[in-house]
């Protein structure tokens, strides 16, 4: 048995006193709590007050019928369930089917055998002990698992917002190492015009010197001095506009984007002997931030660059070129250098952040990351790399 009998509460409902009696103290003996009632209306109050575990229900009563009780038993959430045994004088199959369809789970026929009444209610209480148990589980499992879920949901609501706050991080890291690259620029381009500068004025104190410094001489340098410091900041203007961009969107064309990233990178190039060509075969105009553009253009022009002085490539040379694959209403940027190209083992790796060949004090290995930051995510469109005969090809498709 898996209960105990002493936490039964069998309820009796029937009119004859003799049977009623015979029921409950037979019940009683085989150690249940017994409760006798002898009419509907009692029953369903004793009912109500203390919920019993099991019902033994008879037919024929006067006032409210057995069926009748079981309606009402039925009908309240509260009792709903409580299994209900018909006891009935009546024998024919049509009052067994009427008892099974008002909700009884079984029929026992007048007179009875106590042996079988017994047998019958232990085994009504063992399913039901068994349907507790297995409601009682499933209420459990299903908080736990309500619990899992939210914890899941918290997790991943968690998780999503540090990778997002992490990738930001990394994003400004990655414009910041642009400060110093913007810095080191500007120096390489304010060399030649601020020796300019330097040459004419001690031009002109050598002339005073010798007396030599003629009003037309003065006017023809101080004229000089006056264009290389408009050079001087127009470069800084232009460094400016890439650098410190604002986060409007426009429309731009593609060789205007790659004009201006060339004439950053160009006296880099030229210092060291290397080339560069624009092949625009086809113009486009696309959408975005045009400085942002050329930032990623300009990280990937000075990484040829850099490979051409730390591979010592004596004719390094980058072509850039420009198809319209119309169809698809796509531009291809592709981007050529003969540096030698990207070890096939680290070709997935290059737009890692952090992922860099260099030594930690050149770079810091954030550069394509930017780059594809800009294109994919900012833009829409993709960056790739793959290597060619002499070198690597990084492809935009935007
Ligand atoms: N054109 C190229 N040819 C060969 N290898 C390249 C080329 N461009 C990039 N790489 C490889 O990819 C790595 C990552 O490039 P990335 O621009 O992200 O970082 P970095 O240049 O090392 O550092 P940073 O750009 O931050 O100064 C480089 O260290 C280099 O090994
Ligand atoms: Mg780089």
């Amino acid at each position: 048995m898996i209960f105990d009998p002493k936490e039964i509460n069998i309820l009796i409902i029937d009119d004859t006193p003799a049977a009623l009696k015979a029921l409950s103290q037979m019940l009683a003996e085989a150690g249940y709590q017994v409760r006798p009632a002898n009419n509907g209306e009692m029953a369903l109050r004793a009912a109500s007050i203390t919920l019993p575990d099991i019902i033994l229900l008879d037919i024929l009563m006067p006032g409210m019928d057995g069926f009748e009780v079981c309606k009402r038993l039925k009908s309240d959430v509260r009792t709903q369930d409580i299994p209900i045994i018909f006891i009935s004088a009546l024998s024919e199959i049509k009052d067994k089917v009427a008892a099974f369809k008002a909700g009884g789970v079984d029929y026992i026929t007048k007179p009875f055998q106590i042996e079988e009444v017994l047998a019958r209610v232990e085994t009504h209480l063992t399913i039901r002990s068994y349907r507790l148990h297995l409601e009682k589980l499933v209420q459990m499992r299903t908080r736990e698992l309500n619990e899992i879920n939210r914890n899941l949901e918290k997790r991943v609501k968690e998780e999503v917002e540090e990778n997002r706050r992490k990738d930001q991080l990394v994003f400004e890291q990655s414009r910041r190492t642009t400060m110093s690259e913007l810095l080191m620029n500007i120096a390489h381009h304010w060399r030649q015009p601020l020796n300019a500068v330097g040459v004419i004025s001690q031009e002109i104190k050598d002339a005073y010197e010798y007396g030599e410094l003629t009003e037309e001489h003065l006017n023809r340098s101080v004229n000089t001095i006056m264009v290389q410091l408009t050079e001087l900041s127009d470069i800084i203007n232009t460094f400016r506009d890439i650098y410190y961009a604002d986060k409007k969107r426009e429309n731009f064309s593609i060789s205007e984007a790659l004009n201006k990233s060339v004439s950053i990178v160009m006296d880099y190039i030229n210092r060291n002997n290397f080339t560069l060509n624009v092949d625009v075969l086809e113009d486009n105009i696309i959408k975005g931030n045009l400085n942002d553009f050329c930032q990623a253009i300009i990280k990937i022009l000075i990484n040829a660059i850099e490979i051409f002085i730390e591979r010592r490539v004596k004719n390094g040379r980058i072509v850039i070129s420009v198809k319209d694959i119309s169809r698809r209403k796509r531009a291809i940027v592709t981007i050529s250098d003969n540096g030698g190209g990207i070890e096939q083992e680290l070709m997935e790796k290059v737009f890692d952040p952090y992922f860099t060949t260099k030594q930690k004090s050149v770079g810091t290995g954030l550069g394509l990351y930017l780059a594809k930051k800009i294109i994919e995510n900012e833009m829409g469109g993709r960056l790739d790399v793959k290597n060619i005969n002499e070198g690597a090809q990084f492809i935009i498709e935007i």
